[in-house]
């Protein structure tokens, strides 16, 4: 008998998912011109070979300049297409349910991935530092590019960019979208007051901070066809003063995410991933295990949505608390699986639960 909340099936719209343990996206800092490759079916084929429910495919650009590094996965372009589906089917063939998250980095654009040296690419080198487009003109740091203002004119275009990409990953048959609106790239540059300076209608208040967010996703979920599920991850605060649940008006904090997630609601969102931070430079997080998961409590205790929780989620048996205790309903874990590319069988193994291995690998199941 399984009476694991953690082993035990989901479904978001038309889509079930066989057990509540994601995969959250990782860039990998691996593809050329944005096309997938050999590295990603291993990597996330050896994740989908054991066991995992759904797998989300990394931060994945929906132009080239929205790129935090040259080797970004994109889905700019129809050519990439094909390079993305062979990864989803491959994923699909093994009973995971494949996931892509779209991202635009904004400010944190053209920088070299971290085992490179993290630092602004120049166009010499293959970056494009001199086209670097945010909320506003600040900075990230000294280390980033200078950013341009979007133009009005310019966040149309943009908003169409997002629009084609989804419309590619659902070509190319991913399941779950995911959009990118955390960790201080594009959509995060215009809800935060430390970063939107804005003096038009898409800066100043709440209201206006939220507004080009809300029209990105209103459209792509529009686009998005109606019986596949849709999850937004969010920065839950900036941490600009110290806690977590400490007040942050003109900046961002857990209070405007749960404004947030109200009106995502609203547009037909059906999850919100709940990360935190990466807006901000020289912040220091109170990281440690499970230190997110009140962020994601919180905003489905107040908005009455479904919640992913993440961050230093490690053991089978925390993440099946977070869910007997409501704490979320999906439980996205990122480095556990580059440690282990069968945490999933390890989670069911640590849990007691018997689960289903591939049928190839049988043999190794005690
Ligand atoms: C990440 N993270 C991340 N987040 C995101 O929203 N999009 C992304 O593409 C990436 N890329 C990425 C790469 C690598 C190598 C790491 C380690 C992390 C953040 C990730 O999804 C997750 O939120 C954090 O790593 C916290 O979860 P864990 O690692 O403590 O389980």
């Amino acid at each position: 008998k399984n009476d694991s909340l953690l082993f035990s099936p989901i479904t978001t719209r038309s889509v079930t998912a066989h057990n509540k343990i994601v995969v959250a996206p990782m860039c990998m800092y691996s593809a050329e011109n944005g096309y997938m490759n050999d590295f990603h079916l291993a990597h996330l084929g050896a994740l989908a070979l054991k066991g995992v429910g759904s797998i989300f495919i990394e931060a994945t650009a929906v132009e080239a300049r929205g790129r935090v590094s040259p080797h970004d996965v994109g889905l700019w372009e129809d050519g990439q297409i094909a390079a993305v589906k062979k990864v989803v089917e491959f994923i699909k063939a093994q009973g995971s349910v494949p996931g892509l998250q779209l991202n635009h980095a904004g400010r944190k654009a053209s920088m070299g991935s971290p085992f490179s040296g993290y630092r602004l690419i120049l166009e010499h080198e293959g970056g494009w530092s001199q086209d670097i487009v945010s909320s506003s003109e600040l900075p990230m740091n000294e280390r980033h590019a200078n950013p341009r203002a979007l133009t009005v004119d310019d966040m149309l275009l943009v908003k169409q960019k997002w629009v084609d990409a989804a419309l590619r990953a659902d070509k190319a048959g991913v399941e779950i979208l995911q959009i990118h609106s955390a960790h201080g790239y594009l959509l995060h540059s215009f809800l935060s007051g430390n970063v939107n300076n804005r003096t038009d209608q898409y800066g100043g208040s709440l209201e206006n901070r939220l507004r080009y967010p809300l029209e990105v996703i209103k459209a792509i979920r529009d686009a998005w066809p109606a019986e596949k599920p849709f999850w937004v991850r969010i920065s839950s605060s900036d941490f600009k003063n110290d806690g977590a649940f400490s007040k942050d008006d003109h900046g961002w904090d857990i209070y405007q995410s749960i404004e947030y997630a109200k009106e995502l609601k609203k547009l037909g969102v059906d999850v919100i991933d709940c990360s935190s931070g990466g807006i901000l430079p020289d912040v220091k997080y109170p990281v440690g295990p499970l230190w997110q998961v009140p962020f994601s409590e919180t905003i489905k205790k107040e908005v009455g949505i479904a919640t992913g929780a993440v961050g230093m989620i490690t053991k089978g048996s925390e993440g099946e608390s977070i869910l007997q205790e409501n704490k979320a309903d999906f439980v996205c874990v990122a480095r556990q699986f580059l440690r282990d590319s069968g945490f999933a069988l390890t989670a069911a193994r640590e849990l007691g639960v018997s689960v289903k291995w591939p049928n190839q690998f049988e043999r190794a199941r005690q």
